[in-house]
């Protein structure tokens, strides 16, 4: 378990962004208030603010990503740090560089941030451990451990709609098991104080000791549904699965494909999340992806800001004091 030390600077800052584990509530509701105000950023003519000016920020990807790495850039971009996006297929780790020897290299011109996808579970930690201390870490994804810049834009998506976290009833659906977004949505959820946390898949799906999360299992998509406010709908992580976990997807969809027939058993203003990238007829049908229930591009554009609220609070001179984001509210 990653601790509140590593993250957090002497002062009590934000230091890297490693994992939800570790934060108390007042943390990740300052991160939320922080991109308040940037999310009115993005609606102006101009989106940017100076607060990163004179940064350099390092995006290194080791897995495919779409979402998060266009957000993290853009997020920087607009808080008006230099960025980097290394590409690893035309770095020289293929010439046979270790990654610290990379980092190191990349340290020596001066970097500020190092934002990590890798598909191993407990890469950003690990480098987190072995940069300069002016460095600071963010984890973008690691295996099946953690996605904490997504579960906060994904709270962040709830609180906009749903105002309080305290009386919910949020349901997480699929492919528990191989879902680092899944387990920071539960520990974000929980330190929100979300009072019901409901989880459902096929029962290879769903990991043991889940119980310690504090959620209730289900493996019956329709039970789970009954009086949701809030659905996230997961995708099958094929690439992390080993061996026949599933009989087959036309079965997966047929009993956990979120359908209309199946959504009509939440509250009728539940919300629908996907964190991307969905595949539909497989955990969701089109209606529901493109229809008047689904946040799910919402999400993606408040990646922006909650990207923008956690990298400035790591870099910028407030800290982690969220009044000075340098844009008003
Ligand atoms: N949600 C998410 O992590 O999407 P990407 O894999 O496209 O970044």
């Amino acid at each position: 378990m990653i601790t509140k030390n590593i993250q957090l600077d002497e002062q009590g800052r934000l230091k890297h962004f490693l994992s939800i584990e570790g934060f108390k509530r007042q943390h990740l509701i300052s991160i939320l208030d922080a991109a308040e105000p940037f999310a009115n950023v993005q609606e102006q003519a101009v989106k940017k603010v100076p607060l990163l000016r004179g940064k350099t920020i390092v995006n290194l990807f080791f897995e495919a990503s779409t979402r998060t790495r266009t957000t993290f850039e853009l997020a920087a971009k607009r808080l008006s740090a230099d960025v980097l996006n290394i590409n690893i297929n035309t770095s020289a780790t293929k010439k046979g560089e270790s990654l610290l020897d990379m980092l190191h290299n990349l340290e020596s011109m001066h970097c500020d941030m190092f934002v990590v996808r890798h598909n191993q579970s407990g890469a950003a930690h690990f480098i987190a451990q072995h940069v300069s201390p002016h460095i600071s870490v963010i984890n973008a994804g690691d295996g099946c451990h953690s996605h904490p810049s997504q579960a906060m834009l994904d709270m962040f998506t709830i609180r906009r709609h749903k105002k309080d976290f305290a009386n919910l009833k949020v349901v997480i659906v699929g492919d528990i098991l191989h879902s680092r977004v899944a387990r920071s949505e539960m520990h974000a959820l929980t330190t929100l104080g979300v009072s019901e946390i409901r989880v459902v898949g096929p029962k290879t799906l769903i990991p043991t000791g889940i119980d310690t999360f504090g959620v209730h299992v289900y493996h019956n998509l329709q039970e789970a549904l009954v009086d949701a406010d809030v659905i996230i709908m997961l995708r099958l992580q094929k690439e992390r699965m080993q061996g026949a976990l599933l009989p087959s997807e036309g079965e997966y969809y047929q009993h956990y494909g979120l359908t209309e027939k199946k959504l009509a058993y939440a509250k009728p203003d539940a919300i629908v999340m996907h964190p991307g990238p969905i595949n539909r007829g497989v955990e969701i049908a089109s209606s529901i992806a493109d229809g008047p229930q689904s946040v799910i591009l919402e999400q993606v554009t408040n990646g922006i800001a909650i990207r923008m609220a956690v990298m400035s609070q790591a870099l910028g001179p407030g800290g982690s004091d969220s009044s000075r984001t340098g844009v008003n509210a």
